[in-house]
């Protein structure tokens, strides 16, 4: 018998960049239905994480960028000599965050579009103040070399900000949560943009990335300090917060 490959899988990079290709057009829609509108305010908070203490005309690079929700709402609040990468393996996820650049008349700040692989990041050394990575480190295959990448662009000082969808907890909202995530997402997403195997990989993911407790451990054994872990929901998303010293 012939076993049956799942389309989509992290240890081929290749695969997740073809499932973002595809679902890129209907991405920003289909996010904010299923996480029931969440998604918007956890963002914003992310932001006002990532920019807390850093200076008025930062240079940040959003990794994982899809189409710059997180990198446009830290820069709606800049100077406008702030600066922006914006770094995704999807080609047709970072058009869409031009497209959307243009619309929001961010024409002050500078942004930069790089096609590229979060675990190889082509940027000079001790370049950037802060990086943050929005829904994007569970789909990276080894998230440490992302992690020495990022120490290595990262200022003295400079941090990391992560947010990412997480399992919660408590009995009752784990097991809403399986229901959710083994059920109503990939229907939705099936409705919403006809390919029910990407959120099929998509809740696959959340269920098997390791737990946030896992990730700071491995941020620290990267160097990182003064590591915060920040639960959202009831832990059905989390925010991680290190520093480069
Ligand atoms: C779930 S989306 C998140 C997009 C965005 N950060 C947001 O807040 O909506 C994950 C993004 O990570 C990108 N991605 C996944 N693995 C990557 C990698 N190894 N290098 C660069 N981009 C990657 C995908 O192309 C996709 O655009």
């Amino acid at each position: 018998m012939t076993k049956k490959i799942a389309p989509y899988n992290k240890a081929e990079p290749s695969s997740i960049q073809t499932l973002f290709n595809a679902i890129a057009r209907r991405y920003d829609t289909t996010n904010l239905v299923i996480s029931f509108g969440l998604s918007k305010s956890w963002n914003r908070k992310l932001c006002r994480y990532a920019l807390t203490g850093a200076p008025k005309n930062f240079c940040m690079l959003d990794l994982c960028s899809g189409t710059g929700e997180v990198a446009f709402e830290c820069l709606k609040k800049s100077a406008a000599n702030a600066k922006a990468y914006l770094l995704d393996f999807s080609l047709q996820m970072l058009k869409i965050a031009e497209d959307k650049a243009q619309k929001l008349a961010l024409t002050k700040q500078e942004i930069h579009y790089i096609e590229a692989d979060a675990e190889q990041i082509p940027l000079a050394n001790a370049s950037i103040d802060f990086t943050t990575i929005a829904y994007g480190i569970r789909n990276i295959r080894q998230p440490v070399h992302c992690f020495k990448e990022v120490m290595r662009v990262l200022k003295p000082g400079g941090k990391l900000a992560i947010l990412e969808l997480t399992r919660p907890n408590n009995c009752l909202l784990k097991f809403g949560h399986k229901v959710y995530l083994s059920a109503g997402l990939p229907l939705i997403g099936k409705l919403l943009t006809s390919d029910k195997q990407a959120y099929e990989y998509l809740c696959q993911s959340i269920d098997h990335f390791i737990a946030p407790e896992e990730v700071k451990k491995l941020l620290t054994q990267e160097g990182f300090a003064k590591i915060e872990v920040i639960s959202l929901a009831g832990g059905i998303a989390t925010i991680l917060l290190a520093h480069k010293k």
